[in-house]
């Protein structure tokens, strides 16, 4: 069989150990998708930057003349925001090229253009990497419960904001000593406002809705609300109540079933709740639906190897797709439903 080629675009800490787990892992891929996969390019800004072990002939800076190659299967876009990338993903359609994204900004503002245009061009486009790093989400709610009917989704989709608030809750700290505390600890970047304002959140919050639901939803349609002003007392006053603070994403279906909510704040929980009891910088979704129950997912939101584990599940998907002349599941069988932020509760 034909080897698959991959083109990697973003070589950071996520594309780094994407590279890195498919040459180690190399047999096992070959084996879950029934042909090898060949590492065909990496695209950079800054070629000097490139980790050891990639080999310096396939790295270019030229990102728009990889995804243009035409022999190329499978586009690997780890860049991030919305331009380059936006523009490289549907070249990469036109070209031939299905799509694994991990691009939380791009998938929440654009996800059902993307969609759309992978549609048009017959490829897929997966994105379980852009929520929740490791932690399966997309294709369970797309694919799994697909028979299902999801009707609530509750998540701590952001890890240093988990962190700030389980420190406050076991230790008394406030907000600005816990929030040092994690931008020492290499949680919290040198400026946390899309984690601490929860615009991260409300990213996540938009695809997770959009996925569950089964319709559109944009970031835009997403109430928002950060969790700087939490105080100390306010976690002494939950723990009177029997609850602690999380910032949670919460993604609602109305009860006749007509529209859907999402929103992001810090909520009180009660203590016997499962995400009560989800410390650190881990990430839980818990979703809720007539014929499964209650389901929690849980793990790693966030880091190198953790993001990587998602998007080679998607390469190996989408891989076997390809072999098969399949596509995965898209959008065309989409609801439009009314979205609003806050909505009946
Ligand atoms: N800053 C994010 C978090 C990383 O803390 O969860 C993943 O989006």
């Amino acid at each position: 069989t034909r080897p698959l080629k991959v083109a990697l675009l973003g070589c950071g800490v996520v594309g780094s150990e994407v590279a890195r787990i498919m040459t180690t892992h190399a047999d096992d891929l070959a084996a879950r998708i029934g042909a090898p996969v060949e590492l065909a390019g990496v695209a950079v800004r800054r070629p000097s930057k490139v980790r050891e072990g990639i080999d310096p002939a396939l790295v270019t800076t030229d990102a728009t003349a990889l995804v243009k190659r035409g022999d190329i299967d499978v586009v690997v876009e780890v860049i991030g925001g919305i331009e380059p990338a936006r523009t490289l993903i549907t070249t990469a359609f036109e070209h031939g090229a299905s799509v694994v994204s991990a691009n939380k900004a791009l998938l929440a503002q654009d996800g059902a253009d993307l969609h759309a245009a992978a549609e048009a061009h017959n490829k897929d486009l997966y994105y379980e990497a852009a929520v929740a790093g490791a932690i399966p989400l997309i294709r369970p709610l797309r694919e799994s419960l697909a028979g299902d009917k999801v009707n609530r989704v509750l998540g701590i989709v952001n890890g240093t904001t988990n962190f700030i608030l389980d420190k406050m809750d076991s230790t008394g700290a406030g907000y600005q000593e816990a929030l040092d505390e994690a931008t020492a600890l290499g949680y919290a970047e040198a400026d946390p406002t899309a984690d601490v304002e929860a615009f991260d959140a409300a990213a996540k919050a938009a695809i997770l809705a959009g996925i569950a639901f089964h319709t559109r939803v944009r970031l835009d349609d997403v109430y928002r609300e950060g969790m700087t002003e939490v105080t100390a007392a306010d976690f002494a006053s939950a723990r009177e109540m029997g609850c602690t603070i999380k910032l949670l994403a919460i993604c609602e279906r109305a009860e006749d079933g007509g529209s859907v909510t999402a929103r992001v704040h810090p909520a009180m929980i009660p203590l016997t709740h499962p995400l009560a009891s989800v410390r650190g910088a881990y990430n839980a979704v818990f979703v809720e639906s007539d014929a499964s129950g209650q389901l929690m997912f849980y793990g790693p939101g966030a880091g190198g190897a953790p993001t990587a584990s998602a998007v080679l599940g998607d390469l190996v998907a989408v891989c076997r797709n390809r072999l098969n002349g399949a596509t995965g599941p898209g959008e065309s069988s989409y609801a439009a439903l009314p979205v609003s932020g806050m909505g009946a509760v």
